[in-house]
């Protein structure tokens, strides 16, 4: 949407953005920040910023397919040629994954690879605390207990030495989280997973096109879980999807997403790999948007990470501003653009510059919170069920083990930027480091202003 357009505007001009690609609906404006005048918290102009589209976006062919699925009256997952199908299918194929399978959302994809692999009450699974709640409750769901290892503060990932440290004969996964898109350290965890033959679920939520060492996030686990969720670089609204390489874990995730085997049906219990099943099925229209987005995904990826190298060279050499650091032979998805200031060189805190930038219209948030997860899980372990599978004397060493200092800096220290800035023209990296550097600039005076 230009400066121009009004949301009604935007709508109506569908049609035409329906035939371009989705990178032309983006025209953000950008206007020279003087860096001498005050920044808008001060009383001075706001930039001219626009952050760009509205999200998500169209990239064309969406409405058709949408249309055929509603006339086909094939509404649910369908058949082989339904778009659920193809989608899942061509998803595998362009992450380079031999098995794909469509799910409701990246929190049952999550559950079904938890379901896969047995994983049940009184297992342990090893997880980060810098992550989204998801990412927790999916085990919680299967009565396992999250097991939280610290964090690396430079790259925001699950570190894979903390992790080792809290193995024990009661851990059945490692759950690393590919955090903002970015890859935590799958060299680390993968030897890790196989010298403790634990297998490596990847929750690649956040991370569709993100790399390790050219292999795509989410292959390189036994198996990789994604969201396709509102916010996501590939979104259907809700979605997600279940990748492996393994054909045993792939009838498991298929068994799992769809109630497993219908002991009505006539089926012979031979047939039957017992697993905890549901119905985590994706919709035909969910398929349909997915299947039209596909294609594209790759471009928005490839501009995504040439503006996130360019805003982390500028933003890097500003004091007190430190970009997440991308381990070496990673390349992220860039779902969230992630850096930290440290408030003493910078001169202002985090919340003071989020502030000031939300004033200069950059959008921008402090991200996850700090927050007291094995209190969290303590409490959602405190129910009947819980009692009776997790002792007090259990949980008590498991929270004593638990040390997360990391976590809580990160969690103090961090701004996020939504990944739809990154689709805009390079010069709007100019124009975020810009702001960040006169508000830097005038931190004494924003800091009196705040006070
Ligand atoms: C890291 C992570 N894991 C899991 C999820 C859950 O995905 P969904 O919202 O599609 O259920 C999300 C996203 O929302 C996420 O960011």
């Amino acid at each position: 949407m230009n400066s121009k357009q009004n949301r009604r505007e935007f709508l109506a001009a569908g049609a035409s953005l329906a035939a371009a690609t989705a990178l032309d609906a983006f025209s953000p404006i950008y206007g020279a920040v003087d860096l001498n005048a005050k920044p808008a918290i001060l009383g001075g102009d706001k930039l001219k910023y626009d952050a760009g589209p509205l999200w998500p976006t169209f990239v064309g062919g969406e409405v058709e397919r949408l249309t055929e699925v509603f006339e086909s009256r094939q509404w649910n997952r369908g058949d082989e040629s339904s778009p659920t199908v193809v989608f899942e299918n061509e998803f595998a194929k362009l992450l380079g994954s031999k098995f794909g399978l469509a799910v409701s959302s990246g929190t049952t994809a999550l559950q079904t690879a938890l379901s896969a692999l047995d994983v049940g009450p009184g297992d342990e699974v090893i997880v980060t605390p810098y992550t989204y709640v998801a990412s927790v409750n999916c085990i919680l769901e299967s009565y396992a207990l999250p097991v939280f290892a610290d964090v690396d503060a430079e790259t925001f990932q699950l570190d894979a030495s903390e992790a080792e440290k809290r193995i024990n004969e009661n851990t059945q996964a490692l759950l690393p989280v590919h955090i903002g898109g970015a890859p935590a350290d799958m060299d680390a965890f993968l030897e890790l997973g196989k010298k403790r033959d634990i297998p490596v679920i990847e929750d690649a939520c956040q991370a569709v096109m993100g790399e390790w060492k050219g292999r795509k996030l989410g292959t390189l686990g036994s198996l990789g879980c994604f969201s396709m969720q509102i916010s996501k670089n590939l979104c259907g609204g809700e979605g997600g999807v279940v990748l492996t390489d393994d054909e045993f874990l792939a009838y498991k995730v298929l068994d799992a997403h769809t109630h497993g085997f219908l002991p009505h049906s006539g089926r012979s219990l031979d047939e039957y790999r017992p697993v905890r099943a549901s119905n985590y099925r994706m919709t035909g229209f969910q398929g349909a948007i997915l299947s039209a987005q596909l294609p594209h995904i790759a471009a928005q990826a490839d501009v995504r990470n040439e503006n996130a190298l360019y805003l982390s060279s500028l933003l890097r050499d500003i004091p007190g501003v430190y970009p997440q650091r991308i381990y070496g032979g990673g390349r992220s998805a860039w779902h969230l653009y992630m850096f930290r200031i440290d408030e003493e060189e910078f001169g202002l805190s985090r919340d003071g510059l989020i502030q000031a930038l939300l004033e200069d219209g950059v959008p921008c948030y402090a991200g996850y919170q700090s927050c007291d997860w094995t209190g969290y899980v303590r409490k959602s372990l405190d129910t009947r069920a819980g009692r009776r599978v997790y002792s007090k004397e259990r949980l008590d060493a498991w929270e004593e083990a638990t040390s997360l200092p990391n976590f809580h800096k990160l969690s103090q220290e961090a701004v996020w930027l939504f990944q739809y800035q990154l689709l805009a023209p390079k010069e709007n990296m100019d124009a975020i480091a810009d702001a960040v550097r006169r508000i830097k600039k005038y931190a004494p005076d924003i800091k009196k202003a705040l006070a």
